[in-house]
């Protein structure tokens, strides 16, 4: 356990006095606040304090679920299953077969998805299975998709951490709320995405952010650490260069998404134009496709079938194709100009 020097305390609960006289008038924020003087107070051994207070808060500001008779839909739901409120459930619809990977991170996924279909044998033999993955590329290029993938193929529900819910401005209520989380995916096989890790790993590394905030970002790596299942946790980033070493040795296996070369953008095109046929050989256009995203490509393709089957073609030409290709070159121009 970090000791806490006086001086950090202190600053603390300077800050826990400034939301609580903030939180005026909102009534769960003023819980939230006054719950974490009471978990302070009772970390620092004055447990009769922390007792009386809570008396008092109990008593006179009651938790949202029971504010009023009529309990709201947020609440229920997190007293029905006590993490609903903190992740999103994803449909899953697409398989292997709808997603194009590089050679080296399908036979990772293939590993992955063999592994949990032999678990029982992995386990007798008391080797353990992958469960906490991350997953590194540049934007557009599957990596939420691949979870989407993972998910069907494991037949596990898919749900995405809502982490902006999670570390609230309530930083009193982050400990608890990565504990519902946590527990959440314990008792219940799924598979839970960590979005945007990079965010979380730099708020860790920001030596100007919130002790405590880094604190709560370190548990959070703690309970990566030590998940071992029963679902999947896969978290995500396309800036890998701001995870320190600490945070990559925290997962079983680290998957890259790079954007398509040639053989893929050639498999990108064909399951593209499987069901709506392309009247032109799909290696013409490839070269001047590298560097895009599969999501780039994937949109001048549908962009291409759209302006076929508008002009009630029953395939997509080739200059249907340039003409959405040259729509994607120009909106890409325009957003890195605005982007400049
Ligand atoms: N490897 C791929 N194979 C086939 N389609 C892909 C692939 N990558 C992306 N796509 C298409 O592009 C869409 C967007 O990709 P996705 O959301 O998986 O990207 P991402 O890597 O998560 O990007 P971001 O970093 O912006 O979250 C997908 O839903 C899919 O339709
Ligand atoms: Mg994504």
């Amino acid at each position: 356990m970090r000791i806490i020097s006086p001086s950090e305390a202190r600053m603390a609960k300077a800050d826990h006095i400034k939301k609580l006289v903030a939180s005026f008038g909102r009534s769960q924020e003023f819980r939230a606040a006054t719950l974490r003087i009471i978990d302070d107070a009772a970390t620092q051994g004055k447990q009769p304090f922390a007792d009386s207070l809570r008396k008092i808060l109990d008593a006179n500001v009651r938790p949202d679920y029971q504010a009023s008779g009529q309990p709201s839909l947020t609440a229920l739901a997190s007293q029905i299953d006590p993490a609903t409120d903190l992740v999103d459930e994803i449909t899953v619809s697409r398989g292997l077969n709808d997603i194009v990977l590089n050679s080296d991170t399908r036979i990772l996924i293939d590993d992955i998805i063999e592994e949990r279909h032999r678990s029982e044998e992995l386990r007798r033999h008391r080797l353990p299975i992958s469960t906490r993955l991350l997953f590194s590329g540049p934007p557009g290029c599957g990596k939420t998709l691949c979870a989407e993938v993972l998910a069907r193929e494991l037949n596990l529900p898919l749900y995405s951490a809502r982490i902006d819910v999670i570390i609230s401005s309530f930083l009193g209520e982050t400990a608890s709320n990565l504990r519902r989380l946590f527990e959440f995916v314990a008792r219940r096989p799924c598979v839970l995405f960590l979005d945007e890790f990079d965010a979380l790993a730099r708020t860790r590394a920001d030596a100007a952010e919130h002790n405590e905030l880094r604190r709560v970002v370190n548990s959070l790596l703690l309970m990566i650490e030590r998940f071992k299942g029963p679902g999947l946790v896969i978290a995500a980033t396309n800036l890998p260069q701001f995870l320190d070493e600490a945070l990559w040795r925290r997962f079983d296996d680290i998957l890259s998404f790079d954007p398509p070369t040639e053989r893929e953008i050639t498999l990108l095109l064909s399951r593209q134009f499987a069901n709506f046929p392309a009247h032109f050989d799909l290696a013409t256009p490839v070269s001047k496709l590298v560097g895009m995203s599969y999501a780039d490509i994937e949109r001048i393709c549908i962009d291409a079938i759209k302006k076929a089957v508008l002009k009630k073609r029953k395939s997509v030409s080739e200059t249907e194709f340039a003409a959405a290709l040259r729509q994607e070159t120009r909106r890409k121009g325009l957003s890195s100009r605005r982007n400049a």
